[in-house]
């Protein structure tokens, strides 16, 4: 923080789409292995291992100051909002739901996206909650125009996700990305259409909703980096990085 919004060049851009792909595919790479049975320390060794077999590393591992980051990945089950440090004692069980965010970074660059997984077969009501919040991140792309504001991503995510009847959570927003693994702007997923900086060709930032089934109060676990709902209802997350270009969002985190 604190070097202002910076815009990216073509040729950064590019470094974005690559490291961007490659995030998408380390969670490609993990999806098979999303099962009952499976820890989520098991998930983090692998994606380690892919990430260092593809030139990348990975940005999670060490990262913040006074509290280093300890795993590669982190690993978000049912009422975790985001931070789950994965653990050998996490095993995944039938019903569960689990966020994966991974953040590789190839050549200088962060590629950060994450997607929440169904553990074999929830409650409809649990695979609803996942739909409307995977719904919550495509709302706040489209949102994501040139010569519009901050706010107007905000805003399309919170009326769909409360008209829903679930909450948005506000201590976690998505954030500029570069080479620099959390910079501004930061993107709240609540907010008011209008409102907030102007959004412009070559800005580069992360769109990542965490909507909660009921308050969207967060607590901080005694690891310092696990967030739960303060309910300990169920809370789902779904991530994209995006270029801004003349004609609109281009989403840098996609796969084939
Ligand atoms: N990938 C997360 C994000 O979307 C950040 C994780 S920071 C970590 O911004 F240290 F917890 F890994
Ligand atoms: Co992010
Ligand atoms: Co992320």
């Amino acid at each position: 923080m604190g070097k202002g919004i910076v815009l990216l060049s073509k040729r950064e851009i590019e470094k974005m789409r690559n490291a961007g792909r490659l995030a998408s595919q380390l969670l490609d790479y993990l999806t098979p292995l999303v099962k009952p049975g499976v820890s989520t320390l098991e998930l983090n060794d692998a994606a380690e291992a892919w990430t260092q077999e593809h030139g990348a590393k990975s940005a999670p591992l060490g990262y913040g100051k006074s509290n280093p980051y300890p795993k590669s990945i982190c690993t978000s089950v049912n009422e975790v909002i985001c931070h789950g440090i994965p653990n050998k004692k996490d095993v995944l069980k039938n019903g569960d739901i689990i966020n994966i965010d991974v953040t590789p970074i190839l050549e200088g660059y962060h590629g950060d996206t994450s997607r929440t997984f169904l553990v074999g077969t929830p409650k409809p009501e649990v695979e609803h909650l996942v739909e409307v919040t995977k719904k919550c991140l495509y709302l706040g792309i489209e949102a994501a125009q040139p010569n519009g504001r901050i706010g107007d991503i905000g805003a399309a995510i919170q009326e769909y996700a409360e008209a829903e009847g679930y909450s948005v959570v506000r201590d976690f927003v998505g954030h500029g990305v570069s080479n620099i693994f959390h910079t501004e702007p930061q993107v709240p997923h609540y907010g008011t259409r209008g409102k907030g900086k102007k959004i412009r060709p070559g800005m580069v930032f992360t769109i990542e909703p965490m909507i909660n089934q009921g308050t969207y109060e967060a607590e901080l676990l005694k690891d310092g980096w696990t967030a739960v709902t303060k309910d300990r209802k169920l809370s789902a997350q779904f991530e994209h990085t995006i270029a801004i270009t003349p004609n609109g969002p281009e989403i840098m985190t996609l796969s084939e």
